[in-house]
Formats: C-alpha cells, structure tokens, sequence
C-alpha cells in the first residue's frame, strides 16, 4: 500500500492507495466512524458492485451502514440532488464531528463533499473514489461543487476529506472506457509537470489500463503525490499553481459543451484532445517543436484517447468553439488565461492569448 500524505496544517489527511481497503473499510476509517450508524452515499452502479463488501465490513465492526443511493450521472449534482442529500443527511441525525463516506466517482465525491461543507457549517467526509479519475484528481484537494443551468461547478466550496481511501481493486468493475477516460489525467500529471514520469507511462500505459496491479499502484501514487504536491502549495488556487491542474481543460471544456456534456464525449476524453490542442496550439505559438506536440498526441492515440478535432465530426466552427471558452470559471477580468507547454513536463499560464487566434487555430483542426 501506498500512503502519501496531504499537508495542509490543520487540515491534513492520508490518502491511502491499495487493494482491499474497501473490504476494509471500517479498520481503514477506524475512529473516524465514531457513532454505530454510518452514513455512506453512492450512485446505483457502484452500489451494484461494492454495497455488500462495505456493507459486511461495517457490520463486522458493529456498525450500520445508512445508504443514500442516486441515480448515475450528473445529473445528481444538481440543487435537487444537493437538497435531497442534506435533507437526508438532517434525517439520519449527522452531526459536525460525523464522517459521511463517499463512495463512487467524481460525481459522488463533488456532492457528497458539498454537502459536508454546508451541513450545520461543516461535518466530516471520507472519499472512497471508485473511477480511475476520482482516484487520482477528484477526491484529493478539496474542490466540492454542484452543476447549475449556468454551467458546471459553478456553486461549491474548498472542505477537505479526512481521509481518502483508493482501492485499486475498485476499478476491476469500472467499464473501460471510463478507465481510458481517467487516464488522461494521470498523463496529464507528466504533460504538465513529470517529464520521466510521461516517459514511463509511455512504456507502461497498457498495463495500466489492464489494471496490472504494481503499474496501476505507481501510475496512481504517482498522480496523487503530484496533486498533493500542488495541494499543498496552493490549496485553494491562488498562486496560479494548482492552475495548472487544469491542462487541457479549457479545449476540452469547450468541446464538452459543444456536444452536450453528453456520453458523446466524456470529461477526460475533452482533457485527453485539449491536451493535444494545448500542445499543437503551443507548438503553432513557437514554444515547442511540432515533433514535441506529436509526442503528446501519440501518447494519447496510444491509450485509445480522441486525439485529433476532426475525428469528432463536429459541425461548428473555431469560433463557436472559442466562444464556449467565454463562459470558462477561469475567464479573469475579461481575458481568459491559458495554460501552455514548454516542453512535456513544463505547463505555464499565458496570459496573451486571443480568441480570435485560439478560433483561427481551431478551425484549421477542424479540417
Ligand atoms: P462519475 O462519478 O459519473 O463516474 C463515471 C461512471 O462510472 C458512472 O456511471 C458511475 O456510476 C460509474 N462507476 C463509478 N465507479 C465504478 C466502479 N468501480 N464500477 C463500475 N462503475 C463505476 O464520473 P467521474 O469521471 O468519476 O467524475 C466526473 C466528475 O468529477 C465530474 O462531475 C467532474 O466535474 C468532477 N471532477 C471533480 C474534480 C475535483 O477536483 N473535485 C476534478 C475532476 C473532476
Ligand atoms: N482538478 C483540478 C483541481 O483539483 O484543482
């Protein structure tokens, strides 16, 4: 097991990576469950996986697991689903010095985690993340949110867990395309940051993706200690480090509104293509050689990520695509600050980049 520490003063945690912590659940938590009923929300495809093994390891310990179950998707970060949730949460009778566990993927974690936040001014939680991508970005860092008509993540608060426990056994049940999915933002840790570590995943990507247990334990410790690393420089995104976490985002969240936010194309396969963008937008800047932003994308293409705008067959032009990037939470003061490559391993912030230049390029992507 790997355990890398999240240092924020008062408010550090262990997060926790290996097999049977799941099983585990009540030992790993310990005295962290500190009442005989245990609040525990989830969505119902996880809870048809891994219910019962939570379930047998809480009452093992004499606990009752209380279950808030909803419906998958994204839908569930919504002011309904946060109103049901805290609603229950008031019913089961949670206190502040209460842990509610989160177990399932991004969404669970971003609602659960908001709730927490607001209940009574602040109860406890402890992330269980069950998809690549809660393992190695959501459940670590704080950020909680719900979705609203106006755009994604826009109503939320900084509360950290107390504990994140990533079994890796987990993801055996977790359909592959959402692994694949998860998986750009564990090369997203190399474009940005880890030139060796890049490099590895090149060699090593595959068995990854198969779930080869001691390549899937570095590939997350690894992403991990990074965000704990930029967590603990900047935990709440001031300095402009924990900024560069969002590589990618800006393509890809343009790309993800112009086709619904829909399964058409899943929030890390948007990373995974904004990456390539960001990398061939960098390289038409001269900050990189072209040869260097082909790496990034054979990288992707590799893993059997979306590399290439066109392949999309979107019927938009740049335009319509950069307008999307108007509505981006990261727009400041009117400009929109973009993160750029240097070199795979060195992500910075540009701040002079146009619209009209970010248009003109995507419509020669778009073929
Ligand atoms: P998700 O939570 O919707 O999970 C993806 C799908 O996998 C769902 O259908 C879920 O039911 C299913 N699933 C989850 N675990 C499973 C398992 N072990 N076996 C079988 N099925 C399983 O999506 P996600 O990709 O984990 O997270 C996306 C969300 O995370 C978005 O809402 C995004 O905004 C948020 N996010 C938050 C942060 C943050 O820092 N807080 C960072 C990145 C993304
Ligand atoms: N996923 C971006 C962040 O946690 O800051």
């Amino acid at each position: 097991m790997a355990v890398i520490p999240v240092e924020l003063a008062g408010r550090s945690y262990e997060v926790r990576i290996g097999n049977d912590l799941l099983r585990n659940v009540a030992g790993q938590c310990g005295d962290l469950l500190r009442k005989q009923r245990v609040p525990v929300v989830t969505d119902a495809n996880v809870a048809a996986h891994w219910r019962d093994t939570i379930e047998a390891s809480l009452s093992a310990a004499g606990h009752e697991a209380r279950w808030h179950v909803v419906q998958p998707g994204e839908g569930a970060k919504s002011w309904q689903g946060l109103q049901a949730l805290t609603d229950w949460m008031l019913a089961e009778g949670v206190e502040r010095g209460d842990h509610v566990l989160a177990l399932g993927g991004g969404v669970i974690g971003d609602l659960t985690g908001f709730a927490c936040a607001i209940l009574k001014r602040g109860c406890g939680f402890i992330q269980l993340p069950t998809t690549l991508l809660a393992q190695v970005d959501s459940s670590v860092g704080g950020k909680t949110a719900i979705n609203t008509g106006a755009g994604k993540n826009l109503i939320g608060a900084f509360h950290q867990p107390s504990l994140v426990l990533a079994d890796l056994g987990a993801l055996n049940t977790l359909p592959d395309r959402e692994m694949r999915a998860g998986y750009a933002e564990v090369i997203k840790y190399g474009i940005l940051g880890d030139a060796e570590f890049f490099d590895w995943l090149a060699e090593n990507g595959t068995a990854v993706l198969a779930r080869e247990p001691d390549s899937l334990e570095h590939a997350v410790a690894t992403s991990v200690a990074a965000k704990a690393r930029i967590v603990a420089e900047d935990e709440r995104e001031t300095s402009g480090t924990r900024a560069l976490l969002n590589l990618g985002h800006t393509f890809g969240h343009a790309l993800e509104a112009e086709t619904g936010f829909s399964d058409r194309l899943l929030h890390g396969e948007g990373v995974a293509l904004g990456m390539v963008l960001a990398a061939r937008y960098s390289a038409r800047r001269g900050l990189i050689a072209s040869e260097t932003a082909d790496r990034v994308a054979s990288a992707i293409a590799a893993s059997g990520l979306p590399s290439e705008l066109f392949e999309l067959g979107l019927a938009c032009d740049g335009r319509t695509l950069a307008g999307h990037m108007l509505h981006d939470k990261k727009m400041d003061a009117g400009t929109l600050p973009f993160l750029l490559i240097k070199n795979v391993g060195e992500a910075f912030m540009a701040h002079d980049v146009a619209l009209e230049d970010v248009a003109a390029f995507l419509d020669e992507q778009l073929g």
